[in-house]
């Protein structure tokens, strides 16, 4: 080989690494989360409980964060959306349970009992289809506006409730809430 073409291979190895670095860097470009240092069981806090930096958020944009092994869906819904999930008659449901982590087992699925805020305009929801467990698509997705699960065609609407499709039960809300104006605690 001649130096020439050793140069070569040496260049394509590290143009290699650098590829696989940058794809590292960007799959992993999730907003994360700080723990509470001041806590003395920080370290078991961790595990359980994450808090969410929202500021970055637009209206009509979802974030998505992983939390105990699990994508979590945080979106900034617009009015429209909003609107929407609430002019829906609670007889139109599939799954009439709030189904959300922070209310009584048997809250009704009312868009006010899924919403995270009183305006409603924060819906923070475990992204994973009631129905075997696939990742449903976001931002408008599926015929009622909300999100799809392509998997085998679940259709959620603007509140992430089941409105056709296999899947039984709203995509379910975890325990989660506001500490301060753009922080949102998990668990
Ligand atoms: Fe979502 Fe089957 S896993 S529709």
């Amino acid at each position: 080989m001649s130096h020439a073409e050793d140069l070569g291979g040496t260049r394509r190895d590290f143009l290699y690494y650098a590829t696989a670095g940058a794809g590292a860097v960007a799959g992993g470009a999730a907003v994360w989360t700080l723990v509470d240092q001041m806590n003395p069981s920080a370290d078991v806090q961790a595990l359980s409980s994450i808090f969410v930096d929202v500021s970055g958020v637009e209206t009509g944009t979802q974030l998505t964060v992983k939390w105990r092994g699990k994508p979590v869906f945080i979106r900034r819904r617009t009015q429209e959306e909003i609107d929407a999930a609430r002019a829906v008659p609670l007889t139109d449901l599939v799954d009439p349970k709030a189904e959300n982590h922070n209310l009584p087992a048997d809250a009704p699925a009312t868009d006010e009992n899924r919403a995270l805020d009183e305006t409603g305009e924060w819906l923070v929801m475990i992204g994973v289809c009631t129905h075997l467990g696939c990742v449903p698509l976001g931002n408008g997705a599926g015929e009622f506006g909300g999100w799809f699960c392509p998997c085998h065609g679940s259709h959620y609407d603007t509140s992430g409730r089941i409105r056709k499709g296999p899947a039984p039960r709203n995509l379910d809300i975890p325990v989660a809430a506001f500490t301060d104006a753009t922080t949102i605690k998990l668990g």
